[in-house]
């Protein structure tokens, strides 16, 4: 199957259905925003720190990659930075073109897979913030790749991305039982390794697909990719997303530099 197709198809349906990730973000976030007051967060908890980024945005090339739904990119532009939001689903682009109608703001959207910017020309952005979103990729290492090469040399990433340890258990029945039992293998895919009647019954219900990916392909093939590693944190979740979450973080934030020289 195309899983990115799919999942394009299954981001609509979050979108049109109001899940928590595709909130826009109200006048009074944009609003401090103008006045200097912001954060940015890449996972749910713990905002980026302030001085991974330039101290002054004002110009600055940013692209929000797979990061739509009115939130990161409109509230970047608000800051003065000149904003691409590049997502796969047309209804997550469609949420930062409803925030910058609203507010005033310029905003350049575009449709794809993160996985080929072949339409972004070579050293353009300053700045990538990417929203936890490469659990919905089959293959990390073009992403990398595209990133390096659309960024200025000097520019930087900033990586969401989830703890592939998470995938090791069966997240259903660790919400019924309570109890967490490892019993998948990472990489886990929810196509390899999900029993055959989940798998079709979230297939046809349209439900998004996942991929663990591992450690080496998350911080590895950024490396691999030609960039430094330069920021690390974890962030967690709530009980409410998953019991998982009192075991330990289930989110994890990189920064990488691509070299000047
Ligand atoms: C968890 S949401 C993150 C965005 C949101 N702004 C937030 O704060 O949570 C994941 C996003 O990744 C996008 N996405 C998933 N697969 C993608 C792909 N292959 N290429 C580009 N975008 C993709 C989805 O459409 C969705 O907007």
């Amino acid at each position: 199957m195309d899983v990115v197709e799919h999942n394009r198809n299954a981001w609509n349906d979050e979108a049109l259905e109001d899940c928590r990730w595709c909130i826009p973000y109200g006048p009074n976030i944009i609003a401090e925003a103008r006045t200097g007051q912001w954060a940015v967060y890449l996972t749910p908890n713990r905002p980026v720190p302030r001085d991974w980024f330039p101290n002054d945005l004002t110009g600055k090339k940013v692209l929000c990659l797979a990061s739509g739904g009115g939130q990161q990119a409109p509230l970047l532009a608000a800051v003065g930075a000149e904003v691409t939001s590049f997502d796969n689903a047309e209804q997550q682009l469609e949420r930062d073109r409803q925030v910058a109608e609203r507010e005033g703001l310029t905003l350049e959207t575009i449709r794809g897979d993160m996985a080929d910017l072949s339409v972004l020309a070579d050293e353009t952005f300053d700045l990538i913030i990417n929203v936890t979103s490469n659990v919905f990729a089959p293959d990390l290492h073009p992403i990398w790749r595209e990133c390096y090469r659309v960024l200025k040399p000097g520019g930087s990433l900033m990586v969401g991305m989830v703890n592939p340890f998470y995938f090791l258990f069966d997240q259903e029945e660790g919400e019924e039982t309570g109890e967490f039992v490892a019993k998948y293998p990472i990489p886990y895919s929810d196509i390899e390794h999900m029993p055959k009647d989940r798998l079709e019954k979230a297939i046809a219900d349209n439900d998004v697909l996942e991929f663990s990916h591992t450690l080496d392909d998350q911080i590895g093939g950024q490396l691999e990719a030609g960039f430094l590693i330069a920021g690390f944190f974890e962030d967690d979740w709530d009980e409410e997303s998953t019991l998982l979450n009192k075991f330990g973080c289930m989110f994890i934030n990189t920064r990488a530099i691509k070299p000047e020289w």
